[in-house]
Formats: C-alpha cells, sequence, structure tokens
C-alpha cells in the first residue's frame, strides 16, 4: 500500500529516527544514491510561493536521478473547477510522487485519499512537516542524542509550531510554546498529542511568559509573525507580537548553549534581530540545507 506524509503524527517514533537515520547517511554519501529514483517524476503543486520547499525538492529528485515538474498555481484545471479527486487520480497515472504546497490542510487529505501515489505535504495551513523533520536532523547533528532536550518555540501558533510540537514529542525532547494570548495552538491539536507525551514523560509547556517558556531550553526557534494567508491582519500583528522578538536578551534566558532556528523566510527587526539570526548561536541555514537531505530521505522512503 502507498505511504503518503502529510503529519508527523501519522509516523511512529521508530519511523522517524529511520528516516533521520537515513537522510543522514544521504548527506554523508549522496553520490551512493545518485540514480535511485531514475524514471521517476515528482509533480510539485505550490499554490503559494516558496523558496526552500520548491527548490530543494526539485533539486532532490534531480539529485537522485529523477526529475520533477512544478505546477504553479494557475498551471493545473483545479484553478478553473476541475475537483481534487479527479486530479488525483489523473495524476496518478503519470506521476511517481506529489509535493503539495496549499492552504487548506484538508485539501491534501482528500487529495491523498483519492491518490494511488505517495502524497507528501509541503506545508499547509496546519502543518509543514517536511521542515520539522529536517529541524530534528539539525538538532542531532548540534546535539547528537534528541532525547531530553528542550526546544522554545516563541511566536505565533501556527503550522510551524504544530508540526514542531509533534516532532519534539515523537523524538523524546520537551517543548515550549510561547506565544500572546490567543495566538497559541489550538488544545485540540495538544490533545492530538498529549498521551503520547505524558507516556514518555515529556513537558509539554504552553505559556505566554518568556522568561517561563525559554528557562532550560537548548534551542530557541521562531517563525515570521505574519503566515501566508493572513497579510491582512499584518499591522495588528505586528502590535500583538512586538514583545515576542527573539533578541539578545530573550536568548539569554535560556541556556548559553542554545541555538537560534528559524524556518526561513526572515525579518530581522520583526520576529528577530538581526544580531541573533547573523550570530554564532544561529543555524538557520543548516536548517535550510538539511531540508535537501532530509526530503531526498522522504522521497526515497515514499517512491522507490
Ligand atoms: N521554510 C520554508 O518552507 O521555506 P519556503 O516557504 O521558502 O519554502
Amino acid at each position: 500500500m502507498k505511504k503518503d506524509f502529510i503529519s508527523l503524527n501519522d509516523l511512529s517514533s521508530e519511523e522517524i529516527h529511520q528516516w533521520l537515520d537515513f537522510a543522514r547517511q544521504i548527506k554523508q554519501s549522496p553520490k551512493d544514491f545518485k540514480s535511485t529514483l531514475e524514471g521517476k517524476t515528482l509533480g510539485m503543486i505550490f499554490k503559494k510561493k516558496s523558496t526552500r520547499t520548491r527548490i530543494s525538492f526539485e533539486v532532490g529528485i534531480t539529485q537522485l536521478g529523477g526529475s520533477g515538474i512544478f505546477l504553479g498555481p494557475d498551471d493545473l484545471q483545479l484553478s478553473r473547477g476541475e475537483t481534487i479527486a479527479d486530479t488525483a487520480k489523473v495524476l496518478s497515472r503519470y506521476l511517481d510522487g506529489i509535493v503539495i504546497r496549499t492552504y487548506s490542510h484538508k485539501d491534501v487529505v482528500e487529495f491523498a485519499q483519492h491518490a494511488t501515489i505517495p502524497v507528501i505535504n509541503g506545508l499547509t495551513d496546519f502543518n509543514h512537516p517536511c521542515q520539522a523533520l529536517a529541524d530534528m536532523l539539525t538538532l542531532q547533528e548540534r546535539f547528537g542524542n534528541l532525547k531530553g532536550l528542550k526546544l522554545a518555540y516563541l511566536g505565533d501558533g501556527n503550522n510551524v509550531a504544530v508540526s514542531l510540537l509533534f516532532a519534539c514529542v515523537k523524538v523524546g525532547m520537551n517543548i515550549s510554546l510561547i506565544s500572546p494570548p490567543g495566538y497559541t495552538i489550538d488544545e485540540e491539536v495538544q490533545a492530538m498529542i498529549q498521551n503520547e507525551a505524558e507516556a514518555k514523560k515529556l513537558n509539554i509547556t504552553i505559556t505566554s511568559n518568556i522568561q517561563q517558556g525559554l528557562a532550560g531550553a537548548d534551542a530557541v526557534y521562531t517563525d515570521v509573525w505574519t503566515s501566508m494567508g493572513k497579510e491582512e491582519e499584518d499591522a495588528h500583528r505586528k502590535q500583538v507580537f512586538k514583545n515576542y522578538a527573539v533578541t539578545d536578551q530573550v536568548m539569554a534566558a535560556a541556556k548559553p548553549s542554545a541555538v537560534f532556528m528559524h524556518c526561513l523566510p526572515a525579518h530581522r527587526g520583526e520576529e528577530v534581530s538581526a544580531s541573533v539570526i547573523d550570530g554564532a548561536a544561529s543555524i538557520v541555514f543548516d536548517q535550510a540545507e538539511n531540508r535537501l537531505h532530509l526530503q531526498k530521505a522522504v522521497m526515497l522512503k515514499l517512491m522507490r
């Protein structure tokens, strides 16, 4: 049966560790994998803009010997009302896998239900699993063992925050999500992973208190205050989040050895100061690079 990658919560901890190990192997010896997806074609439906996700998937499939077809917002008959079900069934007759970046998470789930090829979530309004898994790879490179580490996410309880929550619990990390009141993740989302966190004796802290959330953190993570699709809220959000920026003072509340992480793109002077993102603790470009290696592992696991 085909397997999709739509949410980290659909994978077991063992699978996630296997995928991370495989990504490290690919990163170490990329030439060993250069023909592994020869003759395979990845479709890439992108309804939103992308630098990292689009390029890393396209370069990744090329390096594995396959090819990618980029399908922008106006390229398919989907934009003229063809159904998701029909599109999924038709594309399954041509392609070997598909990445979808869109707004509604339900659309990706529906696509996957009708597709007979693996479907990979390249970001929805609900989550961003490829990003969070690449982030785990980056933390593993920095710290070795992930178990027992603490990640503090400061900012909007958005799709990246949700995937980080799932990823941290899956790999045995504690997480604090620090957001202004009204902007943290939904309780139902926390409930989806709470039992697993309790069984593993992990702490999930959801707070508006920056000092409390950052105490003991090994990694401090942030994202833009205004995600794609919420542009009309931008001015209001700048007011709401103005005290939730990652500055040198904020980093000082975490462990002295803490790293700074951001999925990018970043807005220096808004969610993070230039001194932090361009400083010694920043590992943001390692995160960006690891999107390539991790997604090669995902494609091989699902499409080979
Ligand atoms: N982090 C991330 O997904 O970047 P892009 O939006 O550029 O793909």
